[in-house]
């Protein structure tokens, strides 16, 4: 498997495969890579016969006081877990390849609405920063394929509204979540949570099955939220919100059953933040 880390280093190759009509599919990660992220890779190997994976931990997605400076960066070790995997091409710029200007200078990409709520109240301005650089990364590799992880559902819903709204000729494919045996959803940052914080963090994931089965009991999703706040809190984590909402558009469900829902949640176990959603049909 080749690096490249600049765009004529980029082009070239890509060059080279599109004129031999060969499909390319897109991995975007901020490296760290574990067994989810080898998933997407080995998904997008069904996607398409060429495999760019990029490792970029986007500065303009960290607000102030977040872990961009401490982010586990292990550029060696994900090389190898790709090249291992038989993924094509690694595509590892440095900041300035990415933000030639600067990132506070840069062309910035909003998705308005749906990163007016959830993760987007808690983290202002964390979705333009992911809007831009997978709009960039979209124009630099132009991939036939791009596939997500569904462990960041609302990024998720971001990135296809973005495709849709700039007409980009790119498909995206989702993944479900990846979890520990356990039940914890597979994140780098989990590697922050000392060991009483470990056994703690799958309650967060059994949260969220109880928020399912209140909702499929018929209870009132604002009840039903407000009480897996408590819970959380009452074991110990700090939690941001819990909430129902239908699955695309993100807002509360309205009308009449069946409604294709998620539940998500976001707390804080001591500085570390951990999201997490199930998807289900009531
Ligand atoms: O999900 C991530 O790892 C990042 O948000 C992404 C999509 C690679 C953009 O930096």
């Amino acid at each position: 498997m080749q690096t490249v880390y600049d765009l004529a280093g980029l082009r070239a190759v890509l060059r080279a495969w599109r004129q031999q009509g060969q499909r390319v599919a897109l991995v975007p990660t901020m490296g760290n890579l574990h067994a989810g992220h080898h998933a997407l890779v080995r998904r997008a190997q069904q996607c398409a016969p060429r495999v760019v994976a990029s490792v970029f931990v986007n500065p303009a997605q960290f607000g102030p006081g977040e872990d961009y400076a401490r982010y586990p960066r292990t550029l060696q070790q994900d090389q190898a877990g790709l090249a291992a995997l038989g993924c094509d091409l690694l595509f590892a710029p440095p900041v300035e390849v990415m933000y030639p200007h600067g990132v506070a200078a840069s062309v910035s990409v909003h998705v308005p609405e749906l990163t007016a709520m959830l993760e987007g109240v808690h983290r202002p301005g964390h979705f333009d920063g992911v809007a831009t650089v997978v709009t960039k990364l979209f124009a630099m590799v132009q991939p036939d394929d791009a596939v997500f992880g569904e462990k960041d559902w609302q990024q998720l819903q971001v990135v296809r509204r973005l495709v849709r709204d700039l007409g980009l000729p790119v498909q995206i494919v989702a993944l479900p979540t990846v979890r520990e045996p356990d039940g914890l959803a597979v994140s780098s940052r989990n590697q922050y949570l000392d060991p009483a914080q470990r056994a703690l963090a799958p309650r967060l994931y059994t949260t969220l099955q109880w928020m399912r089965r209140q909702a499929l009991a018929g209870h009132v999703h604002e009840a039903i939220e407000r009480a897996a706040v408590a819970g959380l809190a009452r074991m110990g984590f700090e939690p941001d919100y819990c909430a129902i909402r239908a699955v695309e558009t993100l807002q509360p469900a309205a009308g009449e059953p069946p409604h294709r829902l998620i539940a998500l949640a976001a707390a804080r176990l001591g500085g570390t933040r951990l999201i997490d959603n199930l998807p289900f049909t009531a």
